[in-house]
């Protein structure tokens, strides 16, 4: 699967402009933990870029989010190991997290959500003029932005890595992409 086959899908199947650029900067972040771990970047970026693409479709049922999205990735061409971070990224089904991969998709999943909240509260609403400590300021306040999960960002622990080391990559890593999030 090119990434271009990826993206096409993702937009075949998800009309909200929200909910795709999520995806993207999953991708993003994705694609920098790979190079930080010199793993595979396509398939950790492409990854990201699939994780939701079933959201719409199963209408907010969680028993059946990622389930059909990971059959889905299966279809588009993506490896076992890929479809298994997909599924695994969904809590409702109690699997584990076991290759780095499903560790990296789990805590960049939730990040982007804080990242995006706390540039939408500066008077620029920019990502560019966004710095790495006020998004550590603000994953402290426990009622901003409360549904990126504080617990799941911290996970990056997992991999081996410091939430300020995460944070800055992750940053880094929307900021480059920053037209394409309208940020
Ligand atoms: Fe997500």
């Amino acid at each position: 699967m090119t990434r271009e086959e990826a993206l096409d899908s993702v937009k075949d199947n998800v009309e909200s402009k929200n909910l795709v650029k999520h995806m993207l900067a999953t991708e993003a972040i994705m694609r920098t933990l790979a190079r930080r771990f010199s793993e595979d970047e396509e398939e950790w970026g492409l990854t990201g870029l699939l994780h939701d693409i079933d959201v719409e479709l199963t209408e907010g049922d969680m028993n059946s989010h990622s389930k059909l999205g990971s059959d889905l990735a299966r279809e588009l061409g993506a490896s076992e190991t890929m479809a298994h971070a997909i599924l695994c990224h969904n809590e409702a089904h109690d699997v584990p997290l076991e290759t780095n991969l499903d560790k990296a998709l789990f805590c960049a999943d939730p990040l982007t959500g804080l990242i995006i909240a706390a540039a939408l509260v500066r008077p620029d609403k920019k990502l560019a003029t966004l710095e790495a400590g006020s998004v550590r300021k603000r994953f402290k306040e426990k009622g901003f932005a409360a549904g990126a999960d504080r617990q799941q960002i911290a996970q990056c622990s997992e991999l081996g890595l410091e939430l300020d080391e995460f944070i800055k990559l992750g940053l880094k890593a929307m900021q480059k992409i920053a037209a394409d999030l309208g940020l």
